[in-house]
């Protein structure tokens, strides 16, 4: 019995670029009455016509949805596209990024674990793996981004190497291809957060990595409606487990939020475009500005990370974090309230642009840094510009 094609029977062909893949891939209008868009499939539950059909649901490749905490034919169609952008060869949606983490560390990891993990990795990564530790489960985070660093960190015991990068706020860029050389020859998994840059500047699988995780939410979705997040994946074990982690935790994605993230995936080549078109653009007005301190864009030549970014990166997120010459909460507060066209608001990836500051990434708590965040969003770049020139005025 089927009950609908198989997304990865229509795949574009070998060769398909990118725009095309988000456009068609997995996608069969006709087989679905022919709408031009797939439909939403919003339900919990799948009906079989008879009880021999029921018991062949789980039989390998039969394609045949049961509940939706499983799988969903909206779902497994943005799958089967997320799976290709990625270079992958499967993909789960989340109902969250940090689902998605969780379920990609869960996946790999059993009491008595170590992890070797970027030190500056999205906040509440740290705090799972630091709550891990009551299963027995230790994690190093890692200050320095060489591969030596890394190295000084492993035990017999380390079985996931965590990156993200460019991380989110300081930009840090540690070199892929040197660790996860080093991971596999030590039979390290590696896991890799790719929401900044999403595939359409990097593919941290083609580097040798073995999990790359998202957090949909943001640039994969980008219209700020939808929370959401991906794991993606070229071994079939991976799968299985990863799979298996969706399905007991059931962090799974409402059917509705699959079907909007199909719809963003169209524009997101373009958007991409437009954001580091404006970012970059912003950023360097910040750097040449007699009130700014640092900028932390990894695509600007003098971030310590420029060279390795240029190399390994083929474009760049809009989210990045700047420091005032004065280093008061006053003149930090005084910046973001200004502005009219950031929001003050968390998240990032959407269309609009927004702002965060405060000391939340200092390193040293003896050390407080005022930072202030942008994402830098789809608004006429010009706006952005004065928006910003206006807030640094006295
Ligand atoms: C880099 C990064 N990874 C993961 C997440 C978690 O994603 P979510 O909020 O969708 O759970 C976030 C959220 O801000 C993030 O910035």
């Amino acid at each position: 019995m089927r009950h609908l094609p198989d997304p990865r029977e229509n795949a574009s062909p070998e060769g398909a670029g990118f725009e095309t893949i988000c456009e068609h891939h997995g996608e069969n209008a006709l087989a679905h009455g022919g709408g031009a868009v797939p439909p939403l499939y919003q339900n919990s539950t799948f009906v079989f016509p008879d009880a021999e059909s029921f018991e062949r649901r789980h039989d390998p490749g039969a394609h045949i949805f049961e509940y939706t905490r499983h799988d969903n034919p909206t779902t497994a169609i943005l799958e089967a596209k997320w799976a290709r952008l990625e270079s992958g060869n499967w993909a789960r949606c989340f109902s969250s990024g940090m689902g998605a983490i969780s379920a990609a560390l869960g996946g790999c990891l059993k009491a008595g674990d170590h992890v070797v993990c970027v030190y500056r990795c999205y906040w509440p990564t740290k705090q799972l793996l630091n709550h891990w530790r009551r299963f027995n489960i230790e994690t190093t985070f890692v200050k320095g981004v060489e591969p030596a660093d890394f190295v000084a960190a492993l035990r017999p015991e380390t079985k996931v190497l965590y990156l993200e990068s460019p991380t989110a706020g300081l930009g840090d860029v540690p070199p892929v291809e040197p660790l996860t050389k080093l991971a596999s020859e030590r039979g390290i998994t590696t896991i890799f957060d790719n929401s900044w840059a999403t595939p359409y500047f990097l593919k941290p699988l083609e580097l040798g990595c073995d999990l790359v995780v998202h957090s949909a939410t943001k640039f994969f979705g980008g219209h700020s409606d939808v929370v959401a997040g991906a794991v993606m994946g070229r071994d079939a074990q991976l799968e299985e487990r990863v799979t298996q982690e969706r399905i007991l935790v059931g962090a799974v994605p409402d059917p509705f939020a699959a079907w909007l993230l199909l719809r963003g995936l169209r524009t997101l080549p373009i958007r991409m475009e437009r954001h580091q078109a404006s970012a970059l653009a912003v950023a360097q007005l910040l750097v040449d500005h007699p009130k700014i301190d640092r900028v932390y864009h990894p695509g600007l030549p003098d971030h310590p990370h420029h060279e390795i970014a240029r190399r390994q990166l083929r474009g760049y997120g809009s989210l990045f974090a700047f420091t005032l010459k004065e280093q008061t909460r006053e003149a930090c507060y005084r910046v973001i309230n200004k502005l009219k066209l950031f929001q003050i608001g968390v998240s990032w990836g959407g269309h609009e642009s927004l702002v965060v500051g405060g000391n939340f990434f200092s390193d040293d708590p003896e050390h407080i840094v005022w930072i202030v965040r942008l994402h830098v969003g789809l608004e006429t770049v010009d706006d952005l510009l004065a928006d910003v020139t206006q807030a640094l005025e006295d």
